[in-house]
C-alpha cells in the first residue's frame, strides 16, 4: 500500500506550551491545523518547569526585565527580540490566568511573584513549584476545547523541504510504524531542546533534539549551539531538577567547610546570581576539594531555615522529589546537589516573528520554529530562570499569529509519496542493520564524553578530543544492530533514530565551542577566560556542508538600548 498524503494548512510538530499556543491561534483563525507529537501533549517537557514565568507585573515599565535578560545573556541575546518578549510578558501572564491557570497569590490577592537568579526584582509568577504543569494543562485544555486536532504518538522524522520552502513532514504512527505524509503550507517546529546530550541532565527522555537535526540535514543553519545551560541544583548525580525557586525562597548553598561559598563568586547576589555563575562556582568548589558526600562531588542545598509551612505552601513538589529520590525531608535536612544539563540556548534560527532563517539574510518559506528548539534569540549565552515558559508562550503565540498572517500568500507545494522516501529508507536501514553495537552503549559513550569534554569547563584539547570521539561514534553507528525488528511500538527503533539526531547536534555544539575562543555566559573556555566582544560578539550559524562536516559563520547581534558592559553579580 502507498504512503497516504494528508493535506493541511498548518502542521505543528510538538505539543508543549509553544505548540499548543500556536495551535490555538491557528484554530481560532479556522486554519486546518494538526498537532503531531511523539508523546501525549501533557507529557511534554514544558510541564517539567517548576519555578515560574517572568513578567514585570508591578513595575513602572518592562525595561528592568529587559536589561536583566540582556545582561543575563552576556550581551549575546538579540535586543529587539528581548524587548518584545519582556513587553508582552504581563499580558501573557494575564492571558494564561484568564484561560484558567491558577497562579499562587500574594496576601493582597494579586499574583504572587518570587525572586529568581540574575534579576533586579522579584518577577517570577508561579503556581507553587508546578508552574509549567499548570500552564501546560491550561493551554492543552483550551486547545482541546477549541477543537484543535492532536495526533499523539506519531514520530516525525523528516521535513519536506525544497529550494527554500517547507511543505510538510513525514511521520510514522508509533503503534505500527506505518508512514504518512502531512502536506501543508506552513510547518511549525516546537520540538524542544537538546540537553539530553549530557549524561546528567534534567530533561525528559523525549528531549532528543529531533527538530534541530532534521532541519540541519536539509542544509539549514543552527544558531549558537555551543551555549548549553547547566542548572545549579540538580539532585546530585541524578540530575533531577530542584527548582531555582528553592534559592528564590531563600535557600542557601554550603560547601564541606560549612561556608556559603557564593560570597567568593557573586557577593552582590549570592545564591541568586545567574545560573552560569552559580554552576561554575559549585564545580569550582568541588574541583578544589570542598565538595561534600562520599566522593566529595556535590554541595549542600539548605532550606531548613524556611520552615515547614513555607515549604509546603511554596515548594511542595521539591519536598516530594527529595523524599522520593533521596529519602530526605527538606524541612529538616540538607540535600546534596550538583549542576545538571538543563536547557538549550541554541536552536533553529528565526526572526522575531518566528520565521525560520535560511541563512543570515534569507528566510525559509512556510517554516516556523518556537520554544526551546528555536533560537530567536532571547537567551543569548545564558538564559535567566523563568524566561523559558515566557518564551514558549510568547513566541508560540507569535508563531501562530505569523502563520495566520502569512498563510494566504503561501502556495501549497504538492507532496507525493516519494517525498517519504528519505525517512523510510533511514528506518529500513536501521531495522535491517546487522552490526554489533548497541545504541544504548554508544549513547552512554556520547553522553559521558560530552559531559567530560564539552561541559561547564571546556578547553581546546577537550573539544578536539570530543570531535574525535564523535567521529568514532559516527562510524560505530553504521554498525549497530537492533534486537527488536517488530513494528508495534518499537522503542528501540525510535531510540536509534533519536540517537542519530544526537550524533548530529553534538557535532554542532562541539564545533561551535571549539571555534568560540572566548568565555561568555554558559560557554566557559579555561584557555580563553575572558569575553572577547571584538571577535565574538556574534551569533554562530552552523551548517552541515555536502560532506556533512560542520561549517560555522558569524552573524551580527541586535544591539539596541543596552551597550555591552562588564557583567558581574
Ligand atoms: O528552576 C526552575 O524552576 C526552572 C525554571 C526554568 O528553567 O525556567
Amino acid at each position: 500500500m502507498g504512503v497516504p498524503v494528508y493535506a493541511f494548512d498548518v502542521v505543528i510538530v510538538g505539543a508543549g506550551l509553544a505548540g499548543c499556543a500556536a495551535a490555538i491561534e491557528c484554530k481560532k483563525a479556522k486554519l486546518k491545523t494538526i498537532v503531531l507529537s511523539k508523546l501525549h501533549p501533557l507529557r511534554s517537557h514544558s510541564g517539567a518547569a517548576q519555578g515560574g514565568i517572568n513578567a514585570a507585573l508591578n513595575e513602572k515599565s518592562t525595561k528592568a526585565h529587559e536589561f536583566d535578560t540582556v545582561k543575563g545573556s552576556d550581551y549575546l541575546g538579540d535586543q529587539d527580540a528581548i524587548a518584545l518578549m519582556c513587553a508582552k510578558a504581563p499580558s501573557v501572564v494575564r492571558y494564561l490566568e484568564n484561560m484558567g491557570a491558577v497562579f499562587s497569590r500574594a496576601d493582597d490577592g494579586r499574583i504572587a511573584q518570587r525572586a529568581f537568579g540574575g534579576q533586579s526584582a522579584a518577577r517570577a509568577c508561579f503556581a507553587k513549584d508546578r508552574t509549567g504543569l499548570t500552564c501546560l494543562q491550561t493551554m492543552y485544555e483550551q486547545a482541546d476545547r477549541l477543537g484543535v486536532e492532536f495526533l499523539s504518538e506519531w514520530y516525525v522524522g523528516d521535513l519536506l523541504y525544497r529550494d527554500g520552502a517547507a511543505f510538510g513532514v513525514t511521520a510514522y504512527d508509533m503503534r505500527d510504524t506505518e508512514f504518512a505524509i502531512f502536506n501543508a503550507k506552513a510547518v511549525l517546529f516546537a520540538t524542544g531542546g537538546y540537553a539530553r546530550a549530557y549524561a546528567v541532565n534534567s530533561n525528559a527522555m523525549a528531549n532528543t533534539g529531533d527538530g534541530l537535526s532534521i532541519a540541519a540535514r536539509h542544509g539549514l543553519p543552527l544558531e549558537d549551539m555551543e551555549f548549553v545551560q547547566f542548572h545549579p541544583t540538580g539532585i546530585a548525580q541524578r540530575g533531577i531538577l530542584l527548582s531555582e525557586a528553592a534559592r528564590g525562597e531563600g535557600g542557601h548553598l554550603f560547601n564541606s567547610e560549612n561556608k556559603r561559598f557564593m560570597i567568593d563568586y557573586a557577593p552582590g547576589k549570592m545564591e541568586l546570581a545567574s545560573r552560569d555563575v552559580v554552576s561554575r562556582a559549585i564545580e569550582s568548589e568541588i574541583r578544589q576539594g570542598r565538595g561534600v558526600g562520599e566522593k566529595k562531588n556535590a554541595v549542600y542545598l539548605d532550606l531548613t531555615h524556611l520552615g515547614e509551612d513555607t515549604i509546603n505552601a511554596r515548594l511542595p513538589e521539591l519536598r516530594d522529589l527529595c523524599r522520593s529520590f533521596l529519602g530526605r525531608d527538606l524541612v529538616s535536612e540538607r540535600v546534596m546537589i550538583r549542576p545538571t544539563a538543563h536547557y538549550s540556548m541554541g536552536g533553529i534560527p528565526t526572526d522575531i516573528h518566528c520565521r525560520v532563517r535560511r541563512d543570515a539574510d534569507r528566510l525559509v518559506t512556510g517554516f516556523y520554529a518556537a520554544g526551546e528548539c528555536a533560537c530567536v534569540s532571547v537567551h543569548g549565552a545564558n538564559r535567566l530562570g523563568a524566561n523559558s515558559l515566557l518564551e514558549a508562550v510568547v513566541f508560540g503565540k507569535t508563531a501562530g499569529e505569523t502563520i495566520v498572517k502569512d498563510i494566504d500568500a503561501i502556495e501549497l507545494i504538492q507532496a507525493d509519496e516519494t517525498d517519504a522516501r528519505t525517512f523510510m529508507n533511514e528506518v529500513k536501514t536501521l531495522l535491517e542493520n546487522n552490526g554489533r553495537h548497541s545504541v544504548a552503549q554508544l549513547r552512554k559513550k556520547l553522553q559521558d564524553s560530552m559531559t567530560k569534554n564539552v561541559g561547564i569547563f571546556r578547553t581546546e584539547e577537550s573539544l578536539k578530543e570530543q570531535i574525535n570521539t564523535i567521529n568514532q561514534i559516527k562510524k560505530a553507528f553504521k554498525k549497530i544492530r537492533l534486537s527488536d525488528n517488530s513494528k508495534c511500538f518499537n522503542t528501540e527503533l525510535q531510540e536509534a533514530i533519536e540517537f542519530s539526531h544526537m550524533i548530529d547536534y553534538t557535532q554542532f555544539i562541539t564545533q561551535g565551542a571549539l571555534l568560540r575562543k572566548e568565555s561568555r555566559g554558559a560557554h566557559y573556555r579555561e584557555d580563553y577566560i575572558n569575553r572577547d566582544d571584538q571577535s565574538f560578539l556574534a551569533h554562530s550559524f552552523a551548517y552541515f556542508n555536502k560532506s556533512k562536516k560542520v561549517k560555522v559563520e558569524y552573524v551580527q547581534v541586535s544591539i539596541k538600548d543596552h551597550k555591552p558592559q562588564i557583567r558581574s553579580y
